[in-house]
């Protein structure tokens, strides 16, 4: 609709399509119109009034017949220009356009040939999966998948925090403390209480040694810390399982501990290194950034040293347009720091790095987010806790559902309410996890977005596959209501809004659409007979129309649509 109106002023107004599409606005009472172009901004270029400007462009545009065989009146209103559609012309033009396009609707090539590399998820091996993680595993996917459904390649990258001298105190903690019995029945738990054990100030040294020998490749060492690393990586695929996250590559801060040597003697090649109290830093205070520690006195590489080494090997075989990293706030000064050293070594790709941060999970009274049980968040905790709820809702709707369909559904919509209750917030601003009201069939959540889209697949097979078919073809309407038209331009906007949420790394777009378009069918429904009525077919078309836009939307959020709920 946005695109009828750009094209009518770009033609017949001659005004640039940049501005146009910037300027227009969507009035705040339809009786101003479906759209509106406001006239100050030409005034100064011009040197007219605003309202004498609306005027002239009316009179243009309305002398062009077949440009305005879309709008009912185009009319000025002081200083703006005021378009009313012609609802049912519109109308037939949105519907088929979706029926055509199908799950295509809406999908661009503007990001043909353009590769991201996303590091998303990201957990450490022998902790919890924290909260954080899986906030990274939300958001980054559904970057990724906007990205995609704009016709670019999205490469994810699962980049485990498995190096490092903790490792060194765990094998000392577990050879001292450890079971192999109680590791394998449940490692994260079992790892956690040596870790805190080791941690102690008396095994510093302890842990330090075994770290040496970690990385000089002693045999023992590197047997448990693979199957330290087996074990967790097994836990968080339960959690990946549930999510349906898939990543290109699982790989992990310990592949770059060589790579990490070379970069420091690159740095120092590069004359970038400087000694600072026998350990080696870049430099960055008169930036504002601190000192960057790249290498210990003991000669140990550190974080930073071989995120540095895993961005030039991710540009090199990734040919990466974009490295992407969805990563904590609270690591903004680390992604500052590698972007700007990496810019220092001389790759001009460093540019192109971004760092999408997000914020915390907050418990509802306002503090750091833990659960009932403890202190630490297990992250089984949680999706125990909401599968359950979810079970408990769809009891209380289908009592007589089979154990397994239940099993099932109260996976995907367990899963949605999650989902949903984390990307419907802004990713910077830290959120409040509230499951109980996550898990709602109604209201702002994820599982109401799954029970509009299942509704309208059940209008669609309660009417008979055949009939939606039939119907396909007369698109004939004669009088639109309020709520049909109102969800027709949700329709329509679908791709302004994803184009949004990419261009600003932000999926709280689609989210917040997703609902805007499913209580707008919903206040449809509820005005609207549909099957029966006079014009069954075109309503038919509308249902058919919104369960294709919400279905990509679903997935764009990388949630799953339900047919029956
Ligand atoms: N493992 C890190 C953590 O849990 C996150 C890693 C993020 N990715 C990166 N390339 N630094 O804090």
């Amino acid at each position: 609709m946005k695109s009828l109106i750009t094209d009518v002023l770009t033609k017949s107004a001659g005004l640039p399509k940049d501005e146009v599409e910037r300027l227009l606005e969507i009035p705040p009472s339809s009786e101003l119109g479906d759209y509106a172009f406001p006239c100050f901004a030409l005034s100064k270029q011009l040197k007219k009034s605003p309202s004498d400007i609306a005027r002239e462009l009316v009179t243009k545009i309305s002398s062009n017949l077949d440009d305005i065989r879309h709008f009912s009146d185009v009319k000025a209103a002081g200083p703006y220009v005021n378009f009313f559609m012609n609802k049912s012309e519109v109308a037939r033009k949105v519907v088929s356009e979706v029926l055509k396009l199908k799950e295509k609707y809406g999908r661009e090539a503007e990001n043909k040939g353009k590769t991201i590399v996303m590091d998303l998820s990201s957990p450490n091996i022998a902790k919890p999966f924290g909260i954080g993680h899986l906030r990274s595993t939300i958001i980054g996917e559904s970057v990724c998948r906007t990205h995609e459904f704009l016709g670019g390649k999205a490469v994810r990258i699962n980049y485990l925090g498995d190096w490092g001298t903790q490792f060194g105190k765990l094998i000392f903690g577990f050879k001292k403390w450890g079971s192999m019995e109680e590791l394998k029945k449940d490692p994260i738990v079992h790892l956690l209480k040596i870790y805190v054990e080791a941690n102690k100030e008396d095994y510093e040294d302890g842990g330090r040694a075994y770290f040496r020998k970690l990385e000089e490749g002693d045999k023992e060492c590197l047997k448990l810390w693979k199957l330290f690393r087996e074990l967790s990586l097994k836990e968080f695929d339960k959690i990946y399982s549930l999510l349906g996250s898939k990543f290109d590559l699982v790989s992990g801060e310990s592949f770059y501990n060589k790579a990490a040597k070379e970069a420091v003697n690159e740095l120092k090649k590069k004359n970038l290194l400087v000694e600072s109290e026998d350990a080696l830093i870049v430099d960055l205070k008169n930036e504002g950034l601190g000192a960057v520690l790249i290498q210990k006195k003991d000669g140990a590489a550190l974080y930073v040293t071989r995120d540095i080494a895993a961005a030039i090997d991710r540009h090199k075989k990734f040919k990466a347009d974009i490295l992407m990293y969805e990563v904590g706030q609270e690591q903004a000064l680390h992604f500052k720091q590698l972007f700007r050293v990496l810019e220092l070594m001389g790759f001009f790709w460093a540019k192109n790095c971004v760092h999408i941060k997000h914020g915390l999970y907050l418990d509802s009274d306002g503090k750091k987010f833990a659960t009932r049980k403890g202190k630490v968040v297990f992250m089984s905790d949680i999706t125990d806790e909401t599968i359950s709820l979810a079970k408990n809702e769809i009891k209380s709707r289908f009592p007589e559902l089979k154990n397994k369909e239940l099993e099932e559904r109260a996976k995907k919509i367990g899963m949605a309410a999650i989902i949903y209750g984390d990307l419907k917030n802004y990713r910077e601003n830290d959120m409040v996890f509230d499951l109980d009201r996550f898990i709602k069939f109604e209201g702002n959540t994820g599982p109401y977005l799954q029970y509009s889209y299942a509704r309208a697949s059940s209008i669609l097979r309660k009417a008979g596959d055949g009939k939606a078919k039939k119907s396909k073809g007369k698109l004939i309407i004669s009088n639109i209501e309020k709520s049909e038209f109102a969800l027709i331009k949700f329709i329509d906007s679908f791709k302004d809004i994803v184009s949004k949420a990419h261009n600003s790394l932000d999926p709280s777009i689609i989210a917040n659409y997703s609902y805007d378009l499913a209580k707008s069918f919903n206040d449809f429904y509820q005005e609207c007979q549909v099957i029966g009525s006079d014009c069954e077919g075109f309503r038919l078309s509308l249902v058919g129309a919104f369960r294709i836009v919400m279905k990509n939307s679903l997935w764009l959020l990388g949630i799953q649509a339900i047919e029956e709920m």
